[in-house]
């Protein structure tokens, strides 16, 4: 990319932007949330657009100039409802974190029941953990993984109907099957609960076709638009049309100020990608990589949680070697791969050095890898795990990893 006024302006910012540019470059990225935005996404980001502010929604702006900031956000809407079959979308979340703040506040008090995956089984913090705003708020009640690795409807309908919660959360940040959403929505029938899904992680497969859509299913969704939909950092919340206005409040004035219309163009720009049969394709091979390297790590005698995968992650159990997460995820560090260490349900392992690791696929397939680069991809990371202490083979290892990324560059 071009950065002719930084280098005149600010040259210590430049040179770490560089470097950074430079160790994407050269790395490989198996962080699941992780991706590649276009640089059309990353132009929109830094046009103009940043400059103004426009609290409140079109037409009905409290701050005045807003008449084309409002056709940003009005494309944005009708290309996210074309993408999602929403009835209503918000388009101005911040953050998937905001995003789920502002919807838990259009539909629970402080103080009621919600029922949602745990988070050392694959949830989100958003999601009821005791150390942020969810639980602090709320009073949560948590459903697991059954011991097959898959989520136990038994456990939620029995929870369900002891605990009547006002809302059922569904969604995740470490989990690699199909949710039933349909089971989940005659669960929250059953006892008159909203149910909310937030799709952060699977967000372009769902986009793209490749997994069932639960928007029309839920009362509330809310996503990322970087992960899997390949955008911005940002959010958008989808609701049912009798939801639209209670959401649209809890967004602005509830939890936020002035939308980011930068990003809200970027995401736009996002959609009309995903609005793409490249995009259909380039998900499809997602989960095909994905289910590729859990097989040959499968075959290479690592565990895999639930013994595989239905989207663009999954869990590596790495009890079979012996080895503890921060010590897997320091060693393929070391190589240049980046992944993210997790907890295994009923990890025995404590949760800063749990027993696995959470692989992903959406930003090596962006760089363009297919079925056959997973096979190379897999045992070079084992050596890499069994070698971690080893640093001439780890040397060796790097060297070959930076070679691997030179042949899927990146465009910025
Ligand atoms: C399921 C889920 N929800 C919400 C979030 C929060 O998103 P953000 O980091 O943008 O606040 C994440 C991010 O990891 C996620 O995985």
């Amino acid at each position: 990319m071009n950065y002719n006024n930084l280098e005149e302006k600010d040259n210590d910012i430049l040179e770490i932007i560089n470097r950074e540019t430079k160790r994407q470059q050269e790395e490989l990225e198996l962080i699941a949330s992780e991706n590649y935005m276009s640089l059309a996404v990353l132009e929109t980001l830094a046009s103009p657009l940043a400059n103004k502010y426009s609290e409140g929604y079109s037409g009905k702006r409290y701050y005045g100039g807003n008449h084309i900031i409002d056709e940003i956000e009005n494309l944005a809407i009708s290309r996210a409802k074309e993408l999602f079959s929403a009835e209503h979308v918000n388009v101005q979340s911040l953050s998937g974190s905001p995003a789920n703040l502002a919807v838990y506040s259009a539909f629970l008090e402080p103080g009621d029941k919600v029922l949602a995956l745990r988070l050392d089984h694959g949830g989100h913090l958003t999601h009821g953990h005791s150390v942020n705003f969810s639980g602090k708020l709320y009073d949560f009640v948590h459903y697991g993984l059954n011991d097959e690795g898959y989520v136990d409807m038994e456990e939620v309908e029995r929870l369900a109907k002891e605990h009547k919660p006002k809302m059922i959360v569904t969604g995740f940040s470490a989990y690699s099957r199909d949710f039933n959403w349909q089971a989940f929505r005659k669960i929250a029938d059953e006892i008159g609960a909203i149910l909310f899904a937030d799709i952060s992680h699977i967000a372009g497969l769902v986009a793209a076709k490749v997994i069932e859509n639960p928007i029309p299913i839920c009362d509330v969704v809310s996503t990322t638009t970087h992960k899997t939909l390949r955008g911005p950092r940002g959010a958008i919340i989808m609701c049912k049309e009798e939801f639209a206005k209670a959401i649209d409040k809890a967004v602005f004035p509830g939890t936020q100020g002035g939308p980011h219309n930068n990003m809200t163009a970027a995401k736009a720009v996002a959609f009309k990608e995903a609005l793409s049969e490249d995009f259909k394709e380039y998900s499809k091979q997602v989960v095909k990589n994905a289910q590729v390297l859990s097989k040959e790590f499968l075959a290479l005698g690592y565990d895999v949680v639930s013994g595989g995968t239905d989207n663009h992650m999954f869990i590596l159990d790495l009890t079979p070697k012996n080895m503890a997460g921060k010590e897997a995820e320091k060693a393929l560090e070391y190589v240049g791969i980046s992944v993210s260490r997790s907890t295994i349900p009923n990890d025995p392992r404590p949760p800063f050095n749990p027993s696995g690791l959470r692989l992903g696929t959406p930003a090596i397939t962006t760089r363009g890898m297919k079925e056959d680069d997973m096979k190379q991809l897999a045992d070079l990371m084992n050596e890499a795990i069994i070698n971690f202490d080893n640093e001439d083979k780890l040397n060796s290892i790097k060297e070959e990893v930076k070679r691997i990324a030179q042949n899927f560059p990146l465009k910025y």
